[in-house]
């Protein structure tokens, strides 16, 4: 195989109570990108649509992560990468990490699979880190594994893939402003009280449990967050209004997707779901900033070969 077609999925970190740790996988919302083998070593990108990003590779997310597979693989061929952007930069949904994602795990297909789920994402964090400051994986991990995902440890990586409920859906409303990963973590508090840490880990623990046990009612009681939530809500235009209209139409929670502006909406069954995005979509008509409405079945697969 010389070239390779992928579809790099969107994704929601946190989810809520799990900062930095807990993710899970799009399905209707991700980027393309097609992958080659090129006669002269090394990788160069050639092609980016859709999205003003750089064509330098050691400033380009999927060029940083792609160089770090390839440097430890050191085949004697290069590769060449067309990014066909999607999902946009700043919007909440793991645009870098399907970036990021996408051009290793394309990469690895091409070099016969040498590389393990855990070592790509391990790859992919190289490309995320210049995105966002930091190396979390919270994105990268339900890109390459799909389904719900939590980061036992990130040096070294260690992921832990968890159970998706069947009748689980994601609604995404995404209003069309940037917020950039650096400055909504920059804003976050450097310590916390004990009682909102020990709210937030037993939400957390309980929405693990829930996800092993189908139990969709702890699923939605889980979905609090009580210390990154209130800092970052205020950046995102009308927040608290989409939160009551999604709780008031009988989704099981919501809240900011990653580091926003998108916010998701979690619920039991497609109908629900339907009922909800309507209900989003009818309420934000009313205010004056534009946006985008997604729902998306929880994507167990995630990146798929096109
Ligand atoms: N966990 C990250 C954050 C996700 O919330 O800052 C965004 O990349």
């Amino acid at each position: 195989m010389n070239e390779i077609r992928i579809f790099s999925p969107a994704t929601v970190a946190n989810v809520s109570c799990g900062f930095d740790v807990l993710g899970f996988c799009l399905d209707t919302i991700g980027d393309e990108m097609v992958v080659r083998k090129t006669k002269e070593k090394g990788v160069s990108i050639s092609k980016i649509i859709g999205s003003d990003l750089p064509y330098d590779i050691q400033k380009n997310v999927a060029g940083v992560s792609a160089l770090a597979l390839y440097d430890d693989a050191k085949p004697n061929f290069g590769f060449d990468i067309e990014i066909y952007k999607h999902i946009k930069p700043g919007s909440g949904i793991g645009s870098s990490a399907a970036s990021a994602s996408g051009s290793v795990f394309a990469i690895n297909e091409l070099l016969g699979r040498p590389y393990s789920k855990t070592q790509l994402t391990h790859f992919a964090m190289k490309g995320e880190a210049i995105a966002s400051g930091s190396e979390h994986a919270d994105n990268i991990a339900p890109t390459i594994f799909g389904g719900f995902t939590l980061i036992k440890n990130t040096s070294p990586i260690k992921v832990l893939q968890l159970p998706t409920p069947d009748e689980l859906y994601a609604i995404i409303i995404h209003p069309q402003i940037e917020i950039k990963t650096s400055l909504a973590r920059a804003i976050l508090p450097n310590s916390i009280p004990l009682k909102d840490a020990i709210t937030q880990w037993s939400n957390l623990g309980s929405l693990v449990h829930a996800l092993h046990t189908n139990d969709y009612d702890l699923l939605g009681n889980s979905l609090e967050d009580v210390i990154i939530e209130p800092h970052r809500s205020e950046l995102i235009p009308h927040f608290q209004m989409v939160k009551k209209e999604v709780l008031n139409n009988g989704a099981l929670g919501c809240g900011i997707s990653g580091s926003g502006p998108s916010i998701f909406s979690l619920c039991k069954g497609v109908k629900n779901a339907k009922q909800v995005k309507n209900a989003i979509n009818n309420s934000y008509l009313k205010t004056e900033v534009s946006f985008e409405i997604h729902l998306s079945k929880i994507n167990t697969e995630g990146i798929k070969i096109l």
